[in-house]
């Protein structure tokens, strides 16, 4: 069943033109984001992004890179937990989220610790090995390869570097599913055509949600992707959830025979 957008169109994009679809939504309400993520989240949101960062635990001069950075709610977080010698990466394909973010960083002491650059999450333009850990929040759904994209994420991480992804998910307990589910696909999609004036954006929210993998599911893709030491854990009722997993440290001879290519990575799956 494909949802509508109120128009009478499909919102299940064919990949090729989901990109195109996300960054549209994301032109459309970055200025409404923060507000509208924590009013529909019941102010959630901050709460999920500190577990993430509590779970990414990183040193005081560590760099992170926040892929999918928006408007750097998930950067700033990080920023908190470093020194004066850390730094924060924020990537993301949107301008309009982007400058959002920079609004927010203006605004914020710990500002001068982040800097946004625009780029693709499927192809960061980052060398490899060249940050100590990576996060990202409420993006994988949006995205046209979701193990492509974490394959990025572990290749620019160095050997024994932290992957932890936030997304929402969908809760397990049946009796609160109903009520959750009257309230994601229902009232969701019309809050969110009051609020920015178009169905597109908050009808996105929720199929992009029902037609996501399970957390065991994406458990599994980040092993696909080349992580090891996997794991995920539930929050609020299932609503959201919180994934890592590590980039193996280089085996003896692996830099001999080809070092850290993409090729080497994928094959090194263990978990
Ligand atoms: C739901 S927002 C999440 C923003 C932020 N991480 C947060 O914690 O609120 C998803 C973001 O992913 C970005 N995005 C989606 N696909 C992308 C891609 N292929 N490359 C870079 N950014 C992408 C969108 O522009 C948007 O800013």
């Amino acid at each position: 069943m494909a949802a509508s957008d109120g128009g009478g169109g499909s919102l299940v994009a064919p990949a090729v033109d989901k990109g195109q679809m996300v960054h549209e939504v994301f032109a459309t309400i970055a200025r409404q984001y923060d507000r509208m993520n924590s009013l529909l989240s019941f102010g959630r949101d901050k709460g999920w992004r500190q577990r993430a960062v509590d779970i990414l635990a990183p040193g005081a001069a560590d760099t992170v890179l926040d892929v999918c950075c928006g408007t750097a709610m998930l950067s700033l977080e990080v920023a908190k937990r470093l020194g004066p010698q850390g730094k924060v990466i924020g990537i993301d394909f949107s301008p309009e989220m982007l400058a959002v973010g920079e609004r927010n960083l203006r605004a914020n002491p710990l500002g001068s610790r982040v800097e946004l650059v625009p780029g693709d999450a499927l192809e960061l333009p980052f060398p490899d090995d060249s940050f100590d850990s990576a996060v990202s929040a409420f993006a994988l759904r949006n995205l046209t390869d979701v193990v492509a994209a974490m394959a990025e994420m572990r290749r620019v991480v160095r050997p024994g570097g932290r992957i932890v992804i936030l997304e929402l998910a969908k809760p397990s307990a049946t009796v609160f599913q109903r009520i959750y589910y009257f309230y994601f696909y229902h009232l969701v999609p019309l809050i969110g055509r009051v609020a920015v004036g178009r169905s597109l954006p908050y009808s996105w929210l929720p199929e992009s949600v029902r037609i996501f993998p399970s957390q065991a599911e994406v458990q599994a893709m980040l092993s696909m992707a080349g992580l090891v030491n996997t794991s995920y854990q539930d929050l609020t009722l299932g609503t959201a959830a919180i994934y890592w997993g590590t980039k193996p440290e280089r085996p003896r001879g692996l830099m001999e025979a080809g070092g850290d290519s993409p090729q080497a990575a994928r094959s090194n799956t263990t978990s």
